[in-house]
């Protein structure tokens, strides 16, 4: 039986982020038809894969799920529990603080959602205005509160580090949030600033700057340690838990399983292909109105896209390469065909191989674009 990752797309949210480039509108005039369609497309999918598939996790995010009314977004989740049948799989909703009550959260249970990821980013109301989230720290505290009530126990909590303005005093305080309300999951992101975006133009103009390197080294490392003591340890560059709370749909993507993604923009990677849906939401809409996947493009990763993809998206997960599995996947040995690269890298101290598995060292994830570059050259 073949396993899939599913991913849905809700591009809406209550106001636009400046630092955000992805997609998603504050207008929501097209949300109930947008809905159909993803249900539509989600059928569309099923009769092209037939009964041997089976889903391995469900991720909706955006965007902001958690903006859909709450009969719209159980109607969704049961069209795709009812699709692909209901199971033990991991089912994640994005939450953004502001945006839930306790009847949307207590039916998102109820309809099969076992996860929960708020987008808390800091507990500093300054800095969330600064970077036009239009959300307070009591905001945060209520959804926690509220995501607990509901029943969930696995909860994870989006923080961004290397904000403009921001101390590591703010990272300390998220952490503390994070910790005292027992949550075993967080992502920690490092801003990255997108070109054309509110924030770029800010910073273009000398009215923000960015955060110098060092500081932002001194937060990521604080983040590592802190909660490395409060029992949840980096498993990914960004990604920290508590054992057996890692995100399974984030796991299947690093480990190039397959994953479908459905609505505007989603990314799917089936059979070796990596396929894009469009951007535009009314193209999307009207594509599926005419019976027709809304795929923009598709690309057939050769077996050396495959190494270079497998190879940099597992040094950045805390159980790296594991070597035999390469060979079983690529029919070679990574360790002979790289050997004096790594080598190289062993000696310098910048790796490690453990059990069979080839491994970024604790301190050298600050090069980690160079190590891939050397295994994938
Ligand atoms: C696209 S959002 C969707 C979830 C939800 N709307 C939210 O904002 O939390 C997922 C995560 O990406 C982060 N993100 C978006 N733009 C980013 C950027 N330019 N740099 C780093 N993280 C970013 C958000 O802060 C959020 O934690
Ligand atoms: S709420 Fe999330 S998806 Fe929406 S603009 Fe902000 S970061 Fe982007």
């Amino acid at each position: 039986m073949r396993k899939i990752g599913l991913y849905v797309h809700i591009p809406f949210c209550k106001s636009k982020c400046d630092y955000c480039n992805f997609v998603s509108f504050c207008d929501v005039s097209k949300m109930p038809e947008y809905l159909n369609c993803l249900k539509k497309e989600i059928s569309m999918y099923k009769s092209k894969l037939g009964n041997d598939v089976q889903l391995y996790s469900v991720y909706i995010g955006g965007g902001t799920p958690s903006v859909v009314p709450e009969n719209m977004m159980i109607d969704l989740i049961n069209h795709i529990t009812k699709t692909f049948g209901k199971g033990r799989y991991e089912f994640t909703v994005e939450c953004n603080p502001g945006t839930v009550d306790l009847s949307k959260l207590v039916a998102y249970k109820r309809a099969g959602v076992n996860r929960i990821s708020i987008g808390g980013q800091s507990c500093n109301d300054k800095l969330l205005n600064l970077i036009g989230r239009k959300q307070t720290y009591k905001d945060l505290i209520n959804a926690v509160k509220l995501v607990k009530e509901a029943g969930f126990d696995n909860i994870n909590v989006d923080m961004l580090i290397g904000l403009p303005k921001q101390k590591l005093i703010d990272v300390k305080k998220m952490l503390k949030f994070v910790t005292s309300n027992d949550l075993h999951h967080v992502s920690a992101y490092s801003l990255i600033v997108e070109g054309g975006t509110p924030l770029d133009d800010k910073i273009k103009m000398g009215i923000l700057k960015v955060l110098p390197d060092d500081e932002v080294v001194e937060m990521y490392d604080y983040v590592v340690a802190y909660l490395k003591k409060h029992g949840l340890n980096r498993y990914e560059v960004s990604n920290f838990a508590q054992d057996g709370y890692e995100c399974k749909h984030n796991m299947n993507y690093w480990k190039l399983g397959e994953y479908l993604g459905v609505g505007v923009s989603a990314h799917s990677y089936m059979n070796g292909t990596r396929q894009a849906n469009v951007s535009d939401i009314k193209k999307y809409i009207d594509s599926i109105n005419n019976n027709q996947l809304p795929v923009i493009s598709k690309e057939y990763l050769t077996t050396r896209e495959m190494k270079e993809e497998y190879i940099m998206l597992m040094l950045r997960t805390k159980d790296g390469i594991n070597l035999k599995d390469y060979k079983k996947l690529f029919f070679t040995d990574l360790e002979k065909d790289k050997s004096s690269e790594i080598n190289f890298l062993l000696s310098n101290g910048f790796i490690k191989i453990e059990n069979h598995h080839l491994k970024v060292s604790d301190n050298s994830y600050y090069v980690l674009n160079s190590i891939v570059a050397k295994l994938i050259d």
